[in-house]
């Protein structure tokens, strides 16, 4: 399709991301017929290598990271025939006239992907710029971690809008690209029985967990700086907050969704010293267990600074201050060595208005709606029936609708975020991208957070590895009459 075509400019195509993500997801965007016969690959590092030892590296990659059946031979040589490579020092200017040689005559857009450090960001971009490798058609793509508070965000931001405007700009959130992410607009949109009941007056509260069951992986030196707040809750939660609280936008244009998803932002309630501990619990794991093996606390997993503060977990509730949703709380929470993996959204809906059943059967859930982003994606819906048995009467049990996205639908591989995003990068539609302020509507309410933490030196509470976090962060939930949704 003509509107997939395009070169892509890998920065940092040695990275974890790029081994592990970004090549398998072009390579399943290839075998899909989705990359276009001239579409071009360069790959950019600061290693010495030649084009041959690269397509080694990437092979190999592909053979870890793709399954077996998926790895056709022919698609296979297709891929690695698109590929390039140039050893290039990112901060130095002299080597990107080789990007611009590289694109000397070349009929399709110019995507860049930059997956390295955001400190290089602006460089990249300025020697992009003055080297004469970029056009009116060229796009840029930049991960996340945007910066570390608002002001260093704003900097980042700022260099890239020097070079790219912001129709060209795609700030990657990879939970975005999730399919099950994209189905709550679907959910919420498509379906009238939810459009209805989607407000304060049916809803009593939210519930949005992101477990991990990993611990740093190697990444102590990035994870420490950032820590959990930062690496999970100031892009992928609140995207997932925005996704949930916002009004329907008037169409699936980028602008449209996106204005709706920073009124949410706008709208979050900032922290205060005094919700520290009640409100919102911080955490750090110490040695546990995982997969009944023992596992190193954060601490003293390798390369680890024994005095730090970081967190690796944090629960909060929060409130999405507006008429929608007023007095109805959010509550978040995330961490590193969980007992699984778990990202899953749980809506509460209200008790029936007047109760006729038996008066111990008062405290039962009516509806809840479940969604599941991972593992095993699926929608649950809670409902309340009468229990089977002559000796029951009229008692109620609850029990589940439920889809299992790849039960009821067997035959649609899922694909990954990455292949989602490329492919809309590709396309030039933004509307599963981050704005500018976006991000810094997020980083204006985290800061608020971060800010109250260092004013009262709070402490993040210990959690042994593969268990739900401290203590604590169960109380905030209990002290409120509710708990945290344990049927997984
Ligand atoms: C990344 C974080 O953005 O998301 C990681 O930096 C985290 O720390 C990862 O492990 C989780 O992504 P997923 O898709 O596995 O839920």
């Amino acid at each position: 399709a003509a509107n997939t075509e395009i070169d892509l400019a890998l920065f940092g195509a040695l990275g974890d991301l790029a081994q592990r993500k970004l090549f398998p997801a072009l390579f399943h965007l290839d075998r899909e017929g989705l990359l276009d016969s001239g579409t071009r690959l360069l790959g950019l590092a600061r290693q010495e290598l030649d084009a041959e030892a690269f397509k080694v590296r990437v092979e190999a990659a592909l053979k870890t990271h793709v399954k077996a059946e998926e790895l056709d031979r022919a698609v296979l040589k297709r891929f690695l025939a698109r590929l390039e490579y140039r050893q290039l020092d990112f901060s130095q200017a002299e080597g990107y006239a080789a990007i611009r040689e590289w694109r000397e005559g070349a009929p399709r857009p110019m995507v860049i992907y930059l997956s390295v450090a955001a400190k290089l960001y602006g460089d990249i971009c300025r020697h992009l710029e003055a080297s004469g490798s970029l056009d009116e058609q060229s796009r840029v793509v930049v991960e996340k971690p945007i910066g570390y508070d608002l002001a260093s965000s704003a900097e980042i931001n700022d260099a890239i809008g020097a070079v790219f405007p912001e129709s060209r700009i795609y700030r990657i959130d990879h939970y975005l690209g999730k399919e099950t992410v994209q189905n709550l607009i679907a959910l919420r949109f498509a379906n009238p029985l939810f459009g209805t009941q989607w407000n304060q007056n049916h809803i009593s509260h939210v519930e949005i967990t992101v477990a991990e069951k990993v611990g740093i992986e190697g990444r102590w030196g990035y994870f420490d700086e950032a820590g959990q707040l930062r690496d999970m809750v100031q892009n992928h939660l609140l995207q997932l907050v925005c996704l949930i609280a916002m009004d329907p936008p008037a169409n699936l244009d980028a602008d449209a969704i996106r204005d709706e998803k920073v009124k949410v932002l706008k709208a979050l309630k900032p922290f205060t010293d005094d919700m520290l501990g009640r409100d919102v619990v911080r955490g750090q794991y110490i040695a546990g267990t995982s997969e009944g093996k023992s596992v190193p606390g954060y601490l003293d997993e390798d390369g680890a600074n024994t005095e730090s503060h970081t967190e690796t977990f944090v629960a909060m509730k929060t409130q999405v201050a507006n008429w929608r949703w007023a007095g109805v709380p959010f509550y978040l929470r995330t961490g590193k060595r969980m007992p699984e993996k778990l990202s899953q959204i749980v809506i509460h809906f209200r008790q029936q208005p007047h109760y006729i059943f038996d008066p111990d059967q008062r405290g039962l859930a009516a509806n809840k709606l479940v969604i599941r982003l991972q593992p095993e994606e699926g929608i649950a819906l809670q409902v309340l029936t009468k229990d089977s048995g002559l000796d029951k009467g009229m008692r109620l049990r609850p029990g589940p609708l439920h889809l299992d996205f790849s039960s009821a639908f067997p035959k649609t591989r899922i694909p990954d975020a990455y292949e989602r995003l490329l492919l809309e990068v590709m396309k030039g539609q933004q509307y599963l991208f981050v704005r500018r302020d976006e991000v810094e509507y997020a980083w204006r309410w985290c800061d608020s957070l971060i800010a109250a933490w260092e004013d009262r030196n709070e402490r993040p509470r210990r959690y042994p590895a593969g268990s739900w976090g401290p203590v604590a962060s169960i109380a905030m939930i209990t002290q409120d009459g509710r708990s945290w949704y344990e049927d997984y």
